[in-house]
């Protein structure tokens, strides 16, 4: 498994972004469009930061930039501080140039009998695209990629989901407490996840390390979902020494 060690998150996100940003110039010069997978959450952050960057000094346009994130809570309005679109707003799309008709992000307001015909229809978006160029990931202490927690199948598709206690334990700072965070979320399965033609994990900290070890070295189970990406030809582990200190 292709797994790469840099000294600090900082070194790791813009090496990241760099990747994006050719993938992007590339596809854009063949007029073609880019289908990019994101993530939310704490790890992408400095590459969100790193790609404005590119966009504000040194031109990097996202005219032909297609995006598809991971997962939202449910349920979750989109203005809501804790919405994963505020954040991607804040993050990244306000401060670029992407066409927000390009942007896509599962809907935390449907009524819950409206949401299996969504999620198909989310996937036959990506499709209809062309499929993720690339995909990044964080990944949660769970083993969970996007939010797919433990039991998740290897072959599943875009769906609600009930969030694991430790995630939602993991996300109470944000919401004021732990009885604050949804108990479930829309999600991209593992089988949409593994369908993207790249996929790039992130870990930073030390308090990753141990999941980062398991995920890389652990037996493939559904009770640790990241181990899946052990199957993948196209994944690259992408850490910092702190994430990668437990590997042997
Ligand atoms: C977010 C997502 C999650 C996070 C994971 C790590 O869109 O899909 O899998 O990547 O929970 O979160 P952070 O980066 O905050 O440690």
């Amino acid at each position: 498994l292709p797994v790469q060690v840099f000294d600090n998150p900082e070194t790791a996100s813009i090496d990241v972004a760099h990747k994006i940003a050719q993938l992007i110039k590339k596809k854009s010069a063949q007029g073609e469009k880019v289908v990019l997978g994101l993530a939310t959450g704490a790890t992408p952050v400095l590459v969100y930061q790193e790609l404005i960057r590119l966009h504000q000094q040194e031109g990097l346009s996202f005219k032909n930039v297609i995006t598809f994130n991971l997962d939202e809570y449910y349920p979750m309005q989109p203005d809501a501080a804790q919405s994963y679109v505020h954040f991607m707003k804040q993050q990244l799309f306000n401060h670029i140039d992407i066409d927000m008709n390009n942007v896509h992000i599962p809907d935390g307001t449907l009524p819950e009998d409206e949401i299996a015909e969504f999620c198909l229809s989310y996937e036959k978006k990506i499709n209809d695209a062309g499929g993720l160029d690339l995909q990044i990931l964080g990944i949660g202490r769970t083993g969970h990629i996007g939010f797919n927690e433990p039991g998740s199948a290897p072959n599943s598709g875009t769906r609600l989901v009930t969030l694991d206690d430790l995630t939602r334990r993991d996300a109470s700072r944000d919401f004021g407490g732990k009885d604050n965070v949804p108990r479930k979320a829309i999600t991209m399965g593992i089988g949409t996840i593994f369908k993207a033609r790249e996929i790039v994990l992130m870990a930073w900290n030390e308090k990753k390390a141990a999941i980062v070890k398991k995920a890389v070295e652990g037996e493939i189970s559904s009770e640790v979902p990241a181990t899946y990406l052990q199957l993948s030809d196209q994944v690259t582990f992408i850490l910092d020494k702190d994430a990668a200190s437990a590997l042997t």
